[in-house]
């Protein structure tokens, strides 16, 4: 999300007369789009300004700014305290930041944190500058009305609200004209995604008529709601990927419960039930969190059976992080201590990487159409990419591009990456379309 929101502050930016500076050393600003879902990302921001302190002593017109989810909490703390930020903008004040930059010229600080009912910056085409130009993040709505108990997105990034339909498929068909490939519709609640009359299954399927050589995913939706017509949309077009990241957050009730997550274990592997039953292959990914407010020996073991039930492809696993103003923080205690919630955690990471293992060595002789996304980290005669049920594939680079869609047999894999022999150059139209006549 907020790589997808520096791209409309790049877009604000270059319209006011700005040029992107090469480097940290040469910049007269530098803004800082920050994050405040855990502990630990605040903790970068923190010493990214403080390296940026040296360069303020060095270059006394340098201004740094503070942007995004950070901005309120800690507005007073970084102007009053620290001296190391100039400006602080919130994540719906980014028009703003023109004036805010030309407020700071004489010394003074300037903030603008204000949330907003109805910004959506619809209308601001981004500028991607630092992407792989293949595939590109679609902003579809912002802000998160779901007060999960223990997640601060909702004081952040304010109230829900969507963007209009239109300007979204005409930004997709920008990015076709541009040659992108592949295209991640993203909010944080997708599927209470509303428009009039258009729901987030209309919009993804507008969306995938746009190019058929386009391929779309999106994160994340809710399982509370998650609705059955998508199901069959991702089961019937090709150029919707079979790859749903469906956060779970824990495995008991009771957790569920007091995380204020509306759904039950049953109501969840239901869903995975049918998710599985609609689109048969397809992968799933989740966000566990370990260690939330009270949590039991008996509901950690709950979490980690659901993840067993589940058999996820690919997780992101946390430490519960303690938020000012959420629910956990006013109502609950953070009464797990630290040696427990890691111990849990890396219950939990060592038995998702013996599951992917698991599942990875299933795909040996399969064949997936993967997008080529570039060279791979390792090597520069391999190339890498990702198939549509998301998992990192590579293989040899021979005269593939990136931007290509090559179908490919896996012949190894670790509990990340596949290892796969190319096999040709082809097409999503080409490739389904054989598989569906085979
Ligand atoms: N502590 C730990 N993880 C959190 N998340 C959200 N809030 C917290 C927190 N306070 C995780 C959730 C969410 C993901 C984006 O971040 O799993 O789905
Ligand atoms: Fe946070 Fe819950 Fe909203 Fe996701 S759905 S952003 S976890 S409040």
């Amino acid at each position: 999300m907020n790589f997808a929101d520096s791209e409309i502050v790049n877009s604000i930016l270059l319209e006011d007369g700005m040029t992107v500076a090469k480097d940290a050393e040469s910049a007269d600003v530098i803004l800082v789009n920050t994050c405040s879902i855990r502990e630990n990302a605040e903790t970068k921001v923190w010493n990214r300004l403080k390296e940026f302190r040296s360069l303020k002593k060095t270059n006394s017109e340098l201004t740094v700014g503070v942007l995004g989810c950070m901005a309120e909490r800690i507005k007073d703390k970084i102007i009053e305290e620290e001296h190391l930020v100039d400006i602080v903008v919130g994540p719906d004040a980014y028009r703003d930041i023109p004036r805010l930059l030309a407020e700071v010229e004489d010394g003074r600080k300037a903030v603008n944190v204000l949330l907003s009912l109805e910004e959506t910056y619809a209308d601001i085409a981004p500028v991607r500058t630092t992407g792989n130009g293949v595939s590109s993040f679609v902003s579809i709505m912002r802000g998160c009305d779901n007060m999960c108990s223990f997640c601060v997105v909702p004081f952040t990034r304010g109230r829900e609200r969507s963007r209009p339909l239109e300007s979204i498929l005409k930004e997709i068909r920008q990015l076709s004209d541009e040659g992108y490939k592949e295209v991640t519709l993203l909010g944080q609640n997708v599927n209470s995604y509303k428009d009039g009359e258009n729901t987030f299954t209309t919009l993804m399927d507008a969306a995938s008529m746009i190019n058929p050589e386009i391929r779309f995913r999106f994160s994340s939706p809710h399982p509370k709601d998650f609705p059955d017509d998508l199901l069959h949309l991702i089961a019937e077009r090709p150029n919707l990927c079979n790859y749903i990241h469906i956060p779970a957050q824990a495995g008991s009730d009771s957790m569920l419960e007091r995380m204020r997550r509306p759904y039950t274990r049953e109501q969840y592997l239901s869903l995975v039930q049918k998710m599985r039953e609609i689109i048969p292959g397809v992968s799933l990914s989740t966000d566990i969190i370990a260690g939330f407010c009270g949590e039991t020996e008996e509901e950690h073991y709950g979490t980690m059976s659901l993840m067993k039930e589940v058999g996820y492809d690919l997780a992101y696993m946390f430490a519960y992080s303690e938020r000012e103003r959420t629910l956990a923080y006013r109502k609950f205690e953070d009464d797990v201590p630290e040696d427990i919630k890691k111990r849990r955690l890396s219950e939990i990471i060592s038995q998702q990487m013996n599951i992917q293992k698991k599942r990875n060595l299933t795909e040996v002789g399969k064949h997936h159409l993967v997008l080529v996304e570039g060279t791979s980290k390792r090597s520069d005669e391999q190339m890498s990419g990702r198939t549509d049920t998301n998992k990192i594939v590579v293989f040899d680079r021979m005269d593939f591009e990136k931007g290509d869609y090559v179908e490919v047999e896996i012949t190894d894999t670790t509990s990340a990456t596949l290892i796969a022999r190319p096999i040709r150059k082809t097409t999503i139209t080409e490739y389904y379309g054989a598989a569906v006549e085979a």
